[in-house]
């Protein structure tokens, strides 16, 4: 494996449309095949008064994120307040916008129905932080929330790096979903009778854990506690230097982030069904292998 393995370049430089009908259909293909789409020459605009944010100090204490909520205008896990919670709330909404824009013009058969979730800033260095081993983001792993049931829909995610000092964000990305979950599924426990009930009920979880959700999560944590598999699956190195900005389906493309600070990222939702092969989607996936219906 090397990086033209798994990462398509757009040239696009501007964050909203039009785009040229070729990227647009090279963009989705890529993005369907579980690759990276990277586009080096759209850097996110800070205004001044902007690059005072660009340090952990940001940060609230006991957080790793800052995460706006689109559906409240609600900024959390900062230790600001006041007017600098205000700009600062200011500046993750804009790169919601902007991610939005961009992936609205550039992926229009995703548009109907696309959904805007969170926006995060990520202004803390990732190398040398301790986690426990199912929270460390430097072991490969495909994205699953145990809060967040998605019922199969897919998860996109787009990163734009903006630390101040040029240092880029090291990523690896490892093998295709299909060979990862082929090796990991046989290993999973079915999920327990009025688990994914019970769970809703109490509030753990935000509606209800499917059997899709369930494997995901399995996936996610079997992968990540497997050391011989962290030490020998196949990667790829790949380095977003500031002004870059990418995406990819985080559900599919095993990734692990393992260095750099100061990222912003977009994450939005998208039922299986708008994509142009639905049939690549980690849902139809494990059904295959699974041989059942999983929502
Ligand atoms: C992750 O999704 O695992 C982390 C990605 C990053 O912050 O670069
Ligand atoms: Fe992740």
């Amino acid at each position: 494996m090397d990086a033209h393995d798994v990462v398509a370049e757009l040239p696009c430089d501007r964050w909203s449309g039009p785009f040229g009908a070729d990227d647009c259909r090279r963009a989705m293909a890529a993005l369907e095949a579980g690759h990276v789409v990277s586009l080096p020459h759209l850097p996110f605009a800070l205004a001044p008064e902007e690059i005072g944010f660009l340090t952990d100090r940001a940060l609230d204490e006991t957080r790793k994120n800052i995460s706006f909520d689109p559906a409240t205008g609600q900024c959390h896990g900062s230790g600001f307040e006041g007017e600098r919670l205000a700009a600062l709330t200011a500046m993750l909404e804009r790169f919601g916008g902007e991610a939005e824009a961009l992936v609205r013009g550039l992926l229009p058969g995703y548009a109907a129905t696309l959904e805007r979730a969170r926006t995060s800033f990520r202004p803390a260095e990732i190398a040398g932080r301790t986690s426990t081993p199912r929270h460390d983001d430097k072991r490969l792993h495909v994205d699953a929330f145990p809060t967040r049931p998605m019922r199969g829909r897919r998860i996109l995610r787009l990163f734009t790096n903006i630390a101040p000092d040029g240092v880029a964000r090291q990523w690896r990305v490892g093998e295709p979903f299909a060979d990862f979950a082929a090796q990991f599924l046989p290993r999973l426990r079915p999920m327990p009778p009025g688990q994914a009930w019970a769970m809703a009920l109490l509030g753990l979880t935000r509606g209800r854990r499917s059997r899709y959700d369930h494997l995901m999560l399995g996936l996610h944590d079997a992968g990540k506690l497997d050391a011989a598999y962290q030490e020998r699956a196949p990667r790829v190195a790949l380095a977003f230097p500031p002004g870059v900005t990418w995406m990819c389906f985080t559900d599919a493309v095993l990734h692990a982030a393992m260095s750099g600070r100061c990222a912003l990222e977009q994450t939005f939702h998208l039922p299986v069904e708008a994509m142009a092969e639905p049939a690549r989607s980690p849902l139809r996936v494990l059904e295959r292998l699974a041989g059942r219906a999983l929502v």
